[in-house]
């Protein structure tokens, strides 16, 4: 059963610097919320308990986020202010939260292989919180999990992009099965277009068997001469054993100042409650 969620937040976020000189891009609010906090509750509905954080330095908000902050607590006890702390206290009321830091910037691939301390030889799901993400009927995690349960095999969230866009995303190749399903037979890591296997890129939503843990650790540099996922995920692709999921639902690329505009704006008009 799958328990665990990861959080690979050592990033910079230097798109929004100078806000992100002195506070980690993941506590950036979309209205009232850090956007992690919107990856955390998502990964909640899926019925995830164990938030594994992988964090670098000038992260320390964040441990502190999913802390009981006794003293402001206290002061807003009886106020009306109380409710706003309400779902954060749930939140870590029902989680277990663990935390660890990435020692060098060396990619993807190496941030979740540093997570590899938190979550052991068990499955395990990836959210990256700058893809914000709203579901249709369920969450787009708690869509995956579903397909896991049935499948038992790693699994990554896909989305149609425009084609001279490849070079932003880990770009997949697969043979249809039913229900928004491809079993992925290429991935490549920010091709140019002309070298794209086609316009169906990976979405920050991943799950994983944890044998790619074995596979991160003999995978070497890639694009930009980091280690990447992709390219561990794609080791596994070949034995046939990674499906792409065309996930229901709509996608905000929160890592990018337009995107970060549209999910508050979405925010503010549709979820947003004073
Ligand atoms: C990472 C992955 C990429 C994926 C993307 C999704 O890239 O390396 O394969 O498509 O996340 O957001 P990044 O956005 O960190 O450059």
């Amino acid at each position: 059963m799958l328990k665990k969620c990861l959080f690979p937040a050592a990033g910079y976020g230097t798109r929004f610097l100078p806000a992100t000189k002195t506070m980690p891009k993941e506590m950036l609010p979309i209205v009232d919320k850090p956007l992690i906090q919107y990856g955390v509750e998502e990964a909640m509905e899926g019925g995830l308990s164990h938030m594994a954080v992988v964090t670098g330095r000038g992260k320390r908000a964040i441990p502190d986020y999913f802390d009981v902050s006794y003293e402001l607590e206290h002061q807003i006890q009886g106020t009306e202010k109380e409710k706003k702390l309400a779902p954060i206290r749930e939140i870590i009321d029902q989680c277990v939260f663990s935390f660890t830091r990435q020692k060098e910037m060396r990619g993807l691939g190496d941030a979740i292989l540093t997570g590899e301390t938190l979550i052991g030889n068990e499955p395990f799901a990836v959210v990256l919180a700058d893809d914000l993400c709203v579901g249709n009927a369920k969450g787009v995690l708690s869509q995956m999990v579903d397909i896991y349960n049935q499948h038992k095999c790693s699994i990554v969230a896909i989305e149609e992009i425009p084609i001279d866009e490849t070079d932003k995303y880990g770009v997949i190749a697969g043979d249809a099965l039913a229900g928004n399903l491809y079993r992925v037979s290429n991935m490549v890591e920010k091709p140019h277009p002309s070298d794209a296997p086609s316009n169906l890129a990976i979405i920050g939503r991943y799950i994983f068997t944890p044998d790619i843990f074995d596979i991160l650790r003999e995978t070497p540099p890639g694009k930009n001469g980091e280690i990447q996922i992709t390219d561990a995920l794609y080791v596994q692709a070949k034995q046939g054993r990674v499906l792409g999921y065309k996930f229901s639902g709509r996608r905000f690329d929160c890592g990018s100042v337009e995107g970060f505009v549209s999910a508050t704006n979405f925010f503010y008009e549709n979820v947003y409650t004073p």
